[in-house]
């Protein structure tokens, strides 16, 4: 079985893979945050910062592509394969809705013909890409799929990341798993399963019920429990040393980073928002973590959670 760790815009940066990867052996593949390729054809210092290869190295990672100008898709793919990357991803899957106003991410299967020839500009011009997609479902009805799925089908993709929600569930709700089983039979490529994974028993589960699957990929669960992808290797559970080095290296690094502690604090509680759910009792300082409006709050908070709380042996869900 193969475990990749899901893109989650302002968490999974370079940053936390790098660590991530360290401390806890890591996935098997790091897709990056959505990047969002603009006709300047550039990429900004901190799009760069993001992708270059002195921040990501020995770290297995798939750049995400966030896009609907073919043109801007090539020049974004060649860039990053001359930074060295293999395989590229394209997020057809964001449910936000200034990203789907522009017709991408998940916005973009409301226009299955234009997508169509989206992915024919793409191989035509670059036969040998090495394309992986995340999807959902749909925008409205789970009806859209076979639709979508017959373009897929047409084109050599090298792999289909299936997160069966539709656009308007955004992350609500559960996930849609009968249609995901009814999707899977049509695939042609080998399909990653991605929604709601976030204990050992749910993988288990997932497995059980789709022996055919062979990739995981997990998101949220992975930020609530760094160490689930060892666990679901056979070895052992995050400690509370290994938590610590993971957010204080993170905080650190943000604070370099951004020259800036206020934006640090801000961005680690991202972080916490899903660690809290691995301590016993984090409920009420997960209230106090989204309340905290300073970086001297915000430190004493990590320590006091650190002093007080206790770990669950698996994070608790849903989120
Ligand atoms: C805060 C946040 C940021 C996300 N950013 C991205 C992104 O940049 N690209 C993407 O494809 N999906 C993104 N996602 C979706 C996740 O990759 C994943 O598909 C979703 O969380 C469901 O998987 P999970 O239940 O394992 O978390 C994001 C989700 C969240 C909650």
């Amino acid at each position: 079985m193969r475990y990749d760790a899901a893109p989650l815009q302002g968490i999974t940066n370079y940053v936390y893979r790098g660590v991530h990867r360290r401390l806890f052996g890591g996935a098997d593949r790091y897709f990056t945050p959505f990047y969002s390729p603009t006709k300047e054809h550039l990429f900004t210092p901190r799009e760069y910062r993001e992708l270059c290869p002195e921040h990501n190295e020995g770290v297995p990672v798939v750049p995400q592509i966030l896009v609907r100008n073919p043109a801007d898709f090539l020049w974004a793919a060649r860039a990053l394969r001359e930074l060295g990357y293999a395989e590229i991803n394209l997020n057809l899957g964001c449910p936000a809705g200034t990203v789907t106003a522009k017709g991408k991410g998940s916005g973009f299967l409301a226009h299955p013909q234009e997508l169509d020839a989206f992915f024919d500009t793409v191989y035509a011009a670059m036969p040998d890409l090495n394309l992986s997609v995340k999807t959902r479902l749909g925008l409205h009805q789970e009806e859209e799929f076979p639709t979508l799925l017959e373009i897929y089908n047409r084109y050599p993709i090298t792999e289909l990341i299936i997160h069966p929600r539709l656009q308007q569930d955004f992350y609500k709700g559960t996930v849609r798993l009968e249609a995901f089983a009814q999707a899977l039979k049509g695939c042609r490529m080998p399909v990653c399963y991605n929604g709601d994974l976030v204990t050992v028993d749910d993988c288990d589960a997932f497995c059980e019920k789709f022996p055919q699957i062979q990739a995981l990929m997990i998101g949220r669960g992975l930020i609530a429990d760094p160490a689930l992808m060892r666990k679901l290797r056979g070895g052992k559970g995050a400690t509370v040393e290994e938590l610590r080095t993971l957010t204080q290296t993170l905080y650190a690094t943000y604070c370099r980073d951004f020259d800036s502690r206020g934006n640090a604090a801000q961005r680690m509680k991202e972080t916490w928002f899903y660690l809290i759910h691995l301590f016993e009792n984090g409920e009420q300082y997960a209230k106090k973590m989204r309340r905290c409006a300073s970086p001297p709050e915000y430190e004493r908070l990590e320590a006091e959670i650190y002093r007080d709380l206790t770990l669950r042996s698996e994070a608790c869900g849903p989120f």
